[in-house]
Parts: structure tokens; C-alpha cells; sequence
């Protein structure tokens, strides 16, 4: 079996490859990815060389090369998890968001019309539901919640789930789509929550906490979100939603002072800033329907995940140093220095 993999440089997606390619080393993985600031083809070094993986750099939205690729690698299955992904950065931008994540979405589809594929599996999120009340503990997320966003991020991923449910309904196209909670672990680009304030901490530079930092995520450890993805595509239906999330709720100040406790440096460097604008307040997703219809199951506990997690960041600091030396230093004053 050929799998197409798009986004497969980034932080999930890669992940993803090397959980495929360790569980099914007869399949063909092709990752598909424009390599965006988000991508990071040094990611991808320990599967360079293996034969049954090929990278290809180009644009989800370009019509012409996605076309070539599927008449070359003629896929079973195309796994998307190609998107700009920062809420923060969509606020600033949304028409980058609009472009990659409706417009590339629509042309992976439609190629997949073209040529004809065995499986469409779109990589969804929570955010596509909006949040939930702190003072309602009692509720969550299932697959009959309606979508209700907040930020141009969330909205353009919504769009695109409609887009998808809509092709499965007008064109018959075998599509699936599962809506993930926070993933956190190795290869997270430092301009999000957990890599960014492990990074921080490590400087013994300011932890900037947006608002009070009692806004709620869900976190998942990203192996288990590759686990899930690979059992929706391999023994999901056809035309299912698939909530993604292992019931691990935490406000953000306390993820800040789990990660400073770990690596024993001081509280006193968490700084409260001006928060996000249309902050959601909390996210918690039912997993009910994965676990009972697909016998899926969170492997990795928070504690232990976390712990791994903080671990790798300390053993790979050449991988995120080179990131944050770059232009993610103009990114850095961009979205903090005036907060
Ligand atoms: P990421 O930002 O780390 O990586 C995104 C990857 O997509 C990068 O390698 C980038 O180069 C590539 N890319 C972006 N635009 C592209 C385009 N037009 N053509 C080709 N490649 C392009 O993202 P991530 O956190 O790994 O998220 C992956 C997917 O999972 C996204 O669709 C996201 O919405 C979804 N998701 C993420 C989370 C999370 O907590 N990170 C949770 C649920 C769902
Ligand atoms: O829920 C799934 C989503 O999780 C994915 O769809 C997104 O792609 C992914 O980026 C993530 O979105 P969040 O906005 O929840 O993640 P982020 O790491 O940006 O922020 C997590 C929380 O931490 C959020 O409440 C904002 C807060 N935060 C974030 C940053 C970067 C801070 O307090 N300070 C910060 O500097």
C-alpha cells in the first residue's frame, strides 16, 4: 500500500511517519510537504534513507504537481495533515490559513477524484467545535457537538471538514476525518505552549502566560493521536467523524509549573501577558465513539508523557536552538515584545 502523507515535516505528521513506517514496513510512505517555517526537513533524517520512503517538496495547493504526484506514486491512501497551525499566527494572517488549509485541502481531494484512492483521511481538531465553560465540567465534545469557531485558524479548519463531508456526500469520495485535542511530545515547533516554555525556562527567560492561564486544553501524547489516525484509516468507516482525545484537562499555569518544577528552575519567571484575542476557554473531547467502535485507547499518561517530553527537548537542543536562531526571533518580538 502507497500512502501519501502531506505536512509529514512538521510536528504530527512526522511523528506519524515513523509510527507507520515502524508498524507497516511493507507500505510506501510519500510525504508531500512545502516545507513552510513549520517544516523541517532535518526532521525526516532518520527515515531519509529508507527505501520505502520518498519526500517531496511542493505545495498542497498546487494543482499541477499534486496531479503529478498521484499519477507517479498512484496512492491507496492520502493522510492530511498539511495546515498552517497557529492560532496566534492566524489572527495576524488568516488569508495564509484560508489558502493552505481550505484551498490545499480541495485540491488533495479533487486529485483524489481524479485518480481514484482507497481512503481521503482529513487530520481535523477540537477547535473546530469552539470551547466549553469552565463552571461545566459535566461537558464535552462528541461528534454531534455543532462547529462553532473562534479564530480564522479553527474556522478554516471547519471549512475544510464541511468541504470533506461534502465531497463524501456529492462525489462518493471514501473520506474520513478525526478531530484531535492538543498533542504535545518530540519535534513541536517552539512557538507553541510546551515547547515554547520548556525553551524559555531552559533561557531563564520570561514564561509569558496569556491572561490568568486558567484557559483548560486537552493534552494527548502525539503517538497516541498516531495510533488513532492509523486505525481510522485502516479499519474506520467511510463518512466518520472520529474524536480524538484521552480525558487529560489542564489549565495552562499548571502545564507551566509542571514544566519549571521538572527542569528546577524558579515560578518566579512566569509573567502574565495581555491574552489571545477570542481566547477559548476550554477544550475536552468525548472519546467514546474511537474507543467503542475502533478499540482505540490512550497509551502514555501525562505524567509520563510530559516527562519524555521535557527529556527529549533537553537531549535535542540542536534541533530547536537552530529553529529559534532564525526568524523565529523577529516572530518572537513580533507576538511578545510589545504583550
Ligand atoms: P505543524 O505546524 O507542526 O506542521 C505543519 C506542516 O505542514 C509543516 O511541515 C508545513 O511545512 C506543512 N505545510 C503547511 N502548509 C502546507 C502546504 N500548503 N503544502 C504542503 N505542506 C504544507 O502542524 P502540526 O501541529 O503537526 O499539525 C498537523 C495537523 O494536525 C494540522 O492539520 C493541524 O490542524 C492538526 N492538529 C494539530 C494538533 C496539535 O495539537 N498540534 C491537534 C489536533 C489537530
Ligand atoms: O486543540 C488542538 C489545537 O491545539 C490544534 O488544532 C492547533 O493546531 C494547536 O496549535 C493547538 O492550539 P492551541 O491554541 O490550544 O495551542 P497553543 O500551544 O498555541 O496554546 C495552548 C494554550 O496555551 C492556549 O490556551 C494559549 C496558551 N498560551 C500559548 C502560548 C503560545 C500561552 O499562555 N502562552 C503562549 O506563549
Amino acid at each position: 500500500m502507497t500512502i501519501i502523507v502531506t505536512g509529514g515535516a512538521g510536528f504530527i505528521g512526522s511523528n506519524f511517519i515513523f509510527y507507520e513506517l515502524t508498524k507497516h514496513p511493507q507500505d510506501r510512505i510519500v510525504c508531500l510537504d512545502s516545507l513552510t517555517y513549520a517544516g523541517n526537513l532535518s526532521t525526516l533524517s532518520p527515515v531519509m534513507d529508507n527505501p520505502q520512503f520518498r519526500f517531496v517538496k511542493d505545495d498542497i495547493t498546487d494543482r499541477t504537481a499534486v496531479d503529478r504526484l498521484f499519477e507517479e506514486e498512484k496512492p491507496d491512501i492520502i493522510v492530511n495533515f498539511a495546515a498552517e497551525t497557529h492560532v496566534d499566527r492566524s489572527i495576524e494572517d488568516p488569508e495564509a490559513f484560508l489558502k493552505a488549509n481550505i484551498l490545499g485541502t480541495c485540491a488533495l481531494m479533487d486529485a483524489c477524484r481524479k485518480y481514484g484512492i482507497k481512503r481521503y483521511h482529513q487530520v481535523s481538531t477540537d477547535e473546530v467545535y469552539g470551547d466549553l465553560p469552565l463552571d461545566r465540567p459535566d461537558l464535552f465534545f462528541t461528534e454531534q457537538t455543532p462547529l462553532h469557531t473562534s479564530s480564522p485558524y479553527s474556522s478554516s479548519k471547519a471549512s475544510a471538514d464541511l468541504l470533506v463531508l461534502a465531497y463524501h456526500r456529492t462525489y462518493n469520495l471514501p473520506v474520513s476525518i478525526s478531530r484531535c485535542s492538543n498533542n504535545y511530545g518530540p519535534y513541536q515547533f517552539p512557538e507553541k505552549l510546551i515547547p515554547l516554555m520548556i525553551a524559555n525556562a531552559l533561557a531563564d527567560k520570561p514564561l509569558p502566560v496569556y491572561g490568568k492561564g486558567e484557559n483548560v486544553r486537552d493534552w494527548l501524547y502525539v503517538d497516541d493521536h498516531c495510533k488513532a489516525i492509523d486505525l481510522i484509516i485502516r479499519e474506520g468507516k467511510e463518512g466518520e467523524v472520529y474524536n480524538v482525545g484521552g480525558h487529560n484537562e489542564k489549565r495552562n499555569i499548571d502545564i507551566v509549573k509542571i514544566i519549571l518544577k521538572e527542569l528546577g528552575k524558579p515560578e518566579s519567571l512566569i509573567t502574565y501577558v495581555t491574552d489571545r484575542k477570542g481566547h477559548d476557554m476550554r477544550y475536552a473531547i468525548d472519546p467514546a465513539k474511537i474507543h467503542h467502535d475502533l478499540g482505540w485507547l490512550p497509551e502514555t499518561h501525562f505524567e509520563e508523557g510530559i516527562k519524555k517530553t521535557i527529556q527529549w527537548y533537553l537531549s535535542h537542543r540542536d534541533w530547536w536552538e537552530t529553529i529559534i536562531s532564525g526568524e523565529y526571533q523577529d516572530y518572537y518580538e513580533k507576538m511578545y515584545g510589545n504583550r
